[in-house]
C-alpha cells in the first residue's frame, strides 16, 4: 500500500536531486519525441478574425503548435506561441507591475513593500534580502494558501492584458466562455520547487487551467487523481502554454526541478510591431499596450529584468474561479 502511494513522491524526489543529476532521459518533450507519447494535434477551428495576437506578443494562430499526451487525456500544450519580443512583455510584467499592492505576494507578511521591483532597484540591501524571496503574487481572486478557499472579499481587479491573453488562448482551444478571474505568478529560482497538489479550490471545475512558463526550463510531473498513480515528467521551456482541462483538471502535479534553458529565445532576433490595434475585449488602451511591448526591444530597458530571467522560471497560472452564470462566490447558483 504504501509503495503504490509514494509513486508520485518517488519521482519527485527522484528529479529533485541536486547532488547527483537525474537523468533526463524520460522527460517528455516535443522535440525529442521518442517514445511517441506527444501527439500534435491538427489545428482547431479558431476564429480567423482574431487579430489581437500581435499586439499580446504572440505569433499568428496559423502557427501555433499544439500537442496532447497518450497517457495524459485533456492536457494540452501549445509550445511557445509567443514571439521573442512577447516573452520580454510577459516576463517585465510579472515583475515590474504584477507584484504591485493591491495583488498579494509571500513576502508582504514579512516586509510592506507595495512597489517589491522599484524598492530592489533602488535599495541594494532590499535587493539582497527581498530579490530572491519573492515566490508567488496572487491576482484577481486571491487564492487563500492556509484555507484553499477564495472569497468576494478577497478580490482586486484582474489584469486586462492577461485576462485578454487568455482569453485569445482558451478561444483557440474551443473554451470560449473561459473568463480568466484568478493567477498565481510563482517565481522560481534555480533550487526552487514546488510539490505535489491538486488545484480544486475553484468553484468551477470543468472550466480549464491556462498556466504559462517563462525564462529558465521546468521538470513538470503530471500524474493521476491520487498519488498512486506513477506521472510523467514534462519539459516545460519559456514561452510554452499547458493546458489542464477535462481529466488533467484534477490531477496531482509538481515542479521538482528548474533546468538551465537552452536558448535564451527572448534575447534573440526581435522586431517590433506596428499599425495593429485590432479590438479588444478587455484591455481598454490597445495604444498604450502596443507601446509598452515595443518598448523592450530596447536592450539598456530590458537589462535588469534580463539579469533576473537568467537564473529564474516564471510561471503564470490562470484560472476561472466562477461558473458561468455566477458574479460573485455569494451569488446562487443558477442551475
Ligand atoms: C500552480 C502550478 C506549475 C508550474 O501554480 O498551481 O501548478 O509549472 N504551477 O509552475
Ligand atoms: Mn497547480
Amino acid at each position: 500500500m504504501k509503495t503504490e502511494e509514494d509513486n508520485f513522491m518517488k519521482a519527485f524526489k527522484y528529479y529533485k536531486m541536486i547532488k547527483q543529476q537525474p537523468s533526463i532521459k524520460n522527460v517528455l518533450y516535443v522535440e525529442n519525441n521518442i517514445s511517441n507519447q506527444i501527439r500534435e494535434l491538427p489545428l482547431p477551428s479558431y476564429e480567423k478574425n482574431d487579430n489581437r495576437h500581435s499586439i499580446l506578443g504572440l505569433k499568428p494562430l496559423g502557427k501555433w503548435r499544439t500537442y496532447n499526451f497518450k497517457n495524459h487525456p485533456g492536457l494540452v500544450l501549445i509550445r511557445n506561441p509567443f514571439t521573442n519580443l512577447g516573452q520580454r512583455y510577459w516576463i517585465r510584467k510579472c515583475l515590474e507591475e504584477y507584484p504591485r499592492s493591491p495583488n498579494k505576494k509571500n513576502i508582504d507578511i514579512e516586509m510592506r513593500l507595495d512597489d517589491w521591483w522599484r524598492a530592489c532597484h533602488a535599495s541594494k540591501e532590499i535587493q539582497s534580502k527581498q530579490m530572491k524571496k519573492l515566490r508567488w503574487t496572487t491576482l484577481g481572486y486571491h487564492h487563500n494558501w492556509d484555507t484553499k478557499l477564495y472569497n468576494d472579499d478577497h478580490r482586486t481587479p484582474f489584469p486586462e492584458d492577461l485576462a485578454e491573453l487568455s482569453d485569445v488562448v482558451a478561444n483557440y482551444l474551443g473554451f470560449t466562455s473561459f473568463r480568466a478571474e484568478a493567477a498565481i505568478v510563482n517565481y522560481y529560482y534555480m533550487k526552487s520547487t514546488l510539490s505535489a497538489h491538486t488545484d480544486h479550490s475553484e468553484v468551477n471545475l470543468e472550466a480549464p487551467l491556462l498556466s504559462f512558463s517563462f525564462g529558465q526550463s521546468a521538470i513538470f510531473l503530471i500524474g493521476g487523481p491520487t498519488k498512486t498513480t506513477a506521472p510523467s515528467a514534462v519539459l516545460l521551456q519559456s514561452g510554452d502554454v499547458m493546458v489542464m482541462s477535462k481529466e488533467a483538471r484534477l490531477c496531482y502535479h509538481a515542479v521538482p526541478k528548474i533546468i538551465p534553458c537552452n536558448n535564451a529565445t527572448w534575447n534573440e532576433e526581435l522586431s517590433t510591431v506596428t499599425e495593429c490595434l485590432p479590438n479588444m475585449k478587455y484591455v481598454c488602451d490597445s495604444q498604450k499596450l502596443q507601446a509598452r511591448l515595443n518598448l523592450n526591444i530596447d536592450n539598456k530597458e530590458w537589462s535588469d529584468f534580463n539579469n533576473y530571467i537568467k537564473e529564474s522560471r516564471i510561471n503564470v497560472n490562470v484560472r476561472q474561479v466562477l461558473n458561468e452564470n455566477q458574479t460573485s462566490l455569494s451569488s446562487a447558483l443558477i442551475t
